[in-house]
């Protein structure tokens, strides 16, 4: 009767002891980690923010009203939206999106005229945001302004 014998030093069959088994499990745990974590970074690109976040985002503090002087417009660079913010008298304020709307320049306020003026070509805007002249095809989009406690905001 033939009987076989194992010896001390061979390695055990596929389980989770042996080598193999346990690079297997790591390679997995790790793909499974790793699978999480991209998933969690997916998720919170796609999610959209809460309606408070996306307000609180939106809501620009330009400063204190007592700092704009009447008949003075103020550039306002806000990352990719910069604005005029334009004080008409002691109780208006008026506030304007600063990109010309023919090809994106950056407008000035002409404060002599009280108007916006493009140093491209020469278009021009009222303080309600109408094409005076120009080429600009469209009015600039007008924001809401409100003072809270003496401070400007403005609701892009
Ligand atoms: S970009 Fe403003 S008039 Fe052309």
């Amino acid at each position: 009767m033939a009987e076989t014998q194992q010896q001390p030093n061979a390695a055990p069959p596929d389980g989770p002891t042996s080598r193999r088994g346990f690079l297997t499990w790591l390679t997995r745990a790790f793909l499974g980690l790793w699978g999480l974590g991209a998933a969690g970074v997916i998720g919170a690109y796609v999610k959209a923010p809460e309606r408070g976040e996306r307000i609180a985002q939106r809501l620009v503090r330009v400063g204190l009203l007592d700092d704009l002087r009447i008949g003075e417009g103020r550039l306002v660079r806000h990352g990719i939206t910069p604005f005029f913010v334009v004080r008409l008298d002691q109780s208006r304020i008026v506030a304007l999106s600063a990109v010309c709307t023919h090809v994106r320049c950056i407008l000035g306020f002409d404060r002599e005229r009280r108007i916006l003026v493009c140093p491209c070509h020469d278009g021009r805007f009222d303080l309600a945001g109408n094409v005076i002249s120009g080429p600009p095809p469209r009015a600039l989009p007008s924001y809401t302004v409100s003072v809270r406690a003496g401070e400007v905001f403005v609701q892009l």
